[in-house]
């Protein structure tokens, strides 16, 4: 019996030592060698895009997102893509869904925006119907002559999921602005830095930002806003897929597309948004969207919803302001500003005052939810109404780097809106730059 026993408890021990051998050896390396379970069960294929833009095998076309959306009756999915007109085929989608691959091909609705401005690629709608008892988690296309996936098709990830019995979510964002796209060496870092922390006084909680390129001292000022959280950087290698347009007109500028795909990055922030931000507001940079007679944006759309409640588009007018000498007394330089690349908005406030007789453009405030096209200037479609806001109300103030005309002096008017944020706007100015370890004085 006492043999027995100690055999017993041998047996034991060497199986536990041998258990926690294998616990502390093998434990570090699980860590590391494991990926984080992320994307589609194992039933479906494995490759499932990381990119922004995926070309689509077989096609000229490129895709962006897929998004559910189901505000047209009979259509599920809206997959944001660029197509090249002149090769546009039938396609079907298939899809992958939480716990099988569904074999049913799906013909697919593919709409053109309307504006494409004569060039070769246009921003692209193609939309599917969910097959049933599919839980949808990814999609992909296949062009109608080809019958079977192959292992190697690209899929793309479903967004803006509905969340089951949670229908009304607490918007994470009240407003989101939507920087279409940022290419070239643009250094213009000063002016970055003073419009952001200016959308931020006005109630703005996030900033999305399309990168083809910057440079580096922009790179560093836009990765130190990215780390805190405030803006968001969506990268946008267009340049390696298309000869992208530096301009908005085919026949004037040539390129295979509109100003570096701009219209498709607006549509897509619109859909990235559309299940977390109250308001989207779409404009440059170089543009500020200011209330004149609130002191941000909420108190202002709050008016406005309330006085046109089935507005979904609110137009708002673009007022120019050059640049022009400045009389010394007007305004207290920023010595620390010295030195930092780009030019300072606060020296901006003489505006010229539109010529309303010739065409005019608009920037938008939208809800997202009511949109479903979007053009830069306007909405190409949408479920609400439209409503131009009124000058005295809200205002862009644009700041751009030149006007293609000198200003005549006569015509400009004073305006030093601006300059009621001064004394918030320059210490947080201030600190940013600071912590992108741009300011040198
Ligand atoms: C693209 O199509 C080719 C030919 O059909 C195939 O060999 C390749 O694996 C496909 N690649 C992807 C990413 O689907
Ligand atoms: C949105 O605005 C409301 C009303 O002004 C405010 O109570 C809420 O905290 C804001 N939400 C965010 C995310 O800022
Ligand atoms: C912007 O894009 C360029 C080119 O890809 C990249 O080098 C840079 O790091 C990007 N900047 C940020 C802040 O994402």
């Amino acid at each position: 019996m006492a043999i027995q026993q100690f055999k017993f408890f041998c047996l034991i021990t060497s199986i536990v030592i041998y258990i926690i051998i294998i616990t502390t050896l093998r434990a570090p390396g699980i860590n590391k060698s494991v990926p984080k379970p992320w994307g589609p069960p194992r039933i479906c294929p494995v490759h499932f895009s990381e990119q922004t833009i995926t070309p689509l095998n077989n096609t000229k076309h490129l895709l962006v997102s897929a998004y559910m959306d189901q505000r047209v009756n009979g259509l599920d999915i809206r997959i944001i893509g660029i197509f090249r007109r002149d090769s546009i085929q039938p396609l079907h989608c298939f899809f992958c869904c939480v716990d099988h691959l569904s074999r049913t091909r799906i013909p697919a609705t593919i709409l053109q925006h309307s504006d494409n401005f004569g060039f070769p690629f246009v921003t692209t709608d193609v939309m599917c119907q969910i097959p049933q008892n599919c839980k949808a988690t990814h999609v992909t296309l296949l062009p109608q002559s080809e019958k079977v996936i192959s292992p190697e098709q690209i899929w793309l990830p479903i967004r803006n999921q509905k969340t089951n019995g949670k229908e009304k979510r607490k918007l994470q964002f009240n407003f989101t602005v939507c920087i279409s796209n940022l290419f070239g060496d643009y250094n213009n870092v000063l002016q970055f830095a003073q419009t952001l922390e200016m959308y931020r006084l006005l109630g703005v909680d996030r900033v999305v930002i399309y990168n083809t390129s910057c440079s580096p001292d922009l790179s560093r000022l836009l990765q130190s806003y990215s780390q805190e959280g405030f803006v968001e950087m969506v990268p946008w290698p267009i340049d390696q897929h298309l000869n992208p347009s530096r301009g908005w007109l085919h026949s004037k500028h040539g390129g295979d597309l509109h100003y570096f795909g701009q219209l498709t990055t607006l549509n897509e922030c619109i859909y990235r948004s559309m299940d977390r931000s109250r308001y989207v507001l779409l404009n440059d940079i170089d543009e500020i969207i200011m209330p004149y007679q609130h002191n941000g944006l909420m108190p202002l759309m709050n008016m406005l919803k309330q006085q046109h409640p089935n507005t979904g588009v609110f137009l708002i007018e673009n007022h120019i302001f050059p640049k022009i000498p400045l009389k010394e007394s007007e305004l207290d330089p920023v010595p620390q500003w010295k030195g930092v690349p780009g030019f300072n908005i606060l020296e901006h406030i003489y505006k010229e005052e539109p010529n309303r007789n010739i065409y005019h453009p608009h920037k938008l405030i939208v809800q997202p939810r009511s949109v479903e096209q979007t053009s830069v200037h306007e909405v190409i479609k949408t479920f609400g109404q439209m409503f131009k806001v009124p000058p005295d109300v809200c205002r862009i103030i644009h700041s751009p780097i030149s006007v293609p005309t000198p200003p005549v002096l006569e015509k400009l008017h004073k305006d030093t809106r601006l300059w009621d944020f001064r004394e918030k706007l320059i210490p947080s100015v201030n600190t940013v730059l600071r912590r992108a370890g741009l300011l040198h004085y």
